[in-house]
């Protein structure tokens, strides 16, 4: 692996904002860096990241891990190594290239036994392009089962979002708590969304997790969303990219 690889992960309950926060940080990443090499993967089954970044997905992790395990029960057995090398090459086949970044869906598979596993390819499969890559930005499942399944294990920058919630703020200390066994992360922090009373900031304490910046709640951000139109059609100064800069800068990325 190459250990320059910055790896962002960003993680919290279901609709705080993490794909939306995700897709900036591709954006900005995209612009400010036009010589790095970015890959995007969207880890949530809910599917969404695409949407955001404006991309059309044709083949998902899930397909090829598939299409894989299908080749073995043809009867040709593989070796665990062989069956590694195949899946990068028809990974990096797929991977998407579109304005100098890189995607990646895991896609929706069916029933809970193929989402395990697909899980468990998709912690190889960073481990495997992280290399290839300068900046991997992974817009991870609601919740902390990715985190505490290892998925995440070489995360190096990890990102909690939350709104004011205080369900919300209680899903960011847990997966902090899980993360630090799980996670080799450098450096982790807060981003608190959809703020719309910054007087409830003072009420907003994450033991160990420095907030990283704060966004309001922006109601054209809401119905571009409804729209589906991509991040790159928001105005440079919009909230979501302002808080999107201003995390990445506190981290050091930017
Ligand atoms: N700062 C914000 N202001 C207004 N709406 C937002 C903001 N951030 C996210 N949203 C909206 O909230 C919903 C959930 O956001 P999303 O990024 O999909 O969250 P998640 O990926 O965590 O489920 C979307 O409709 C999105 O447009
Ligand atoms: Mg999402």
């Amino acid at each position: 692996m190459n250990d320059k690889t910055k790896i962002i992960a960003v993680s919290g309950k279901g609709g705080v904002g993490k794909t939306s926060i995700s897709a900036a940080f591709v954006r900005l990443l995209a612009e400010r860096k036009p010589d790095a090499k970015i890959l995007a993967i969207d880890a949530d089954p809910a599917i969404g990241l695409s949407t955001a970044l404006g991309v059309d997905v044709k083949t998902t992790l899930d397909d090829i891990r598939k299409g894989i395990v299908t080749s073995v029960e043809d009867g040709r057995p593989k070796e665990a190594i062989e069956m590694l090398s195949e899946a990068r090459y028809r990974i990096i086949d797929s991977l998407i290239e579109e304005r100098s970044f890189s995607f990646l869906a895991i896609g929706r598979p069916e029933g809970a036994g193929c989402y395990c596993k697909v899980n468990a390819y998709l912690k190889e499969v960073i481990s495997l392009l992280a290399g290839d890559f300068d900046y991997v930005v992974i817009d991870g499942e609601a919740g902390i089962e990715q985190i505490n399944r290892r998925v995440m294990e070489k995360v190096t920058h990890l990102v909690l979002v939350t709104d004011p919630s205080r369900k919300g703020t209680q899903v960011v200390q847990t997966i902090k708590r899980v993360a630090d066994e799980m996670v080799m992360y450098e450096r982790c922090g807060a981003i608190i969304n959809r703020v719309s009373d910054p007087g409830a900031l003072a009420y907003i304490h994450i033991e160990g997790v420095p907030i990283l910046a704060t966004i309001e709640d922006d109601r054209a951000h809401a119905s571009n969303d409804i729209r589906g139109l991509s991040v790159f059609e928001l105005p440079e100064d919009a909230p979501v990219m302002r808080g999107a800069a201003e995390a990445l800068e506190k981290l050091e990325i930017l």
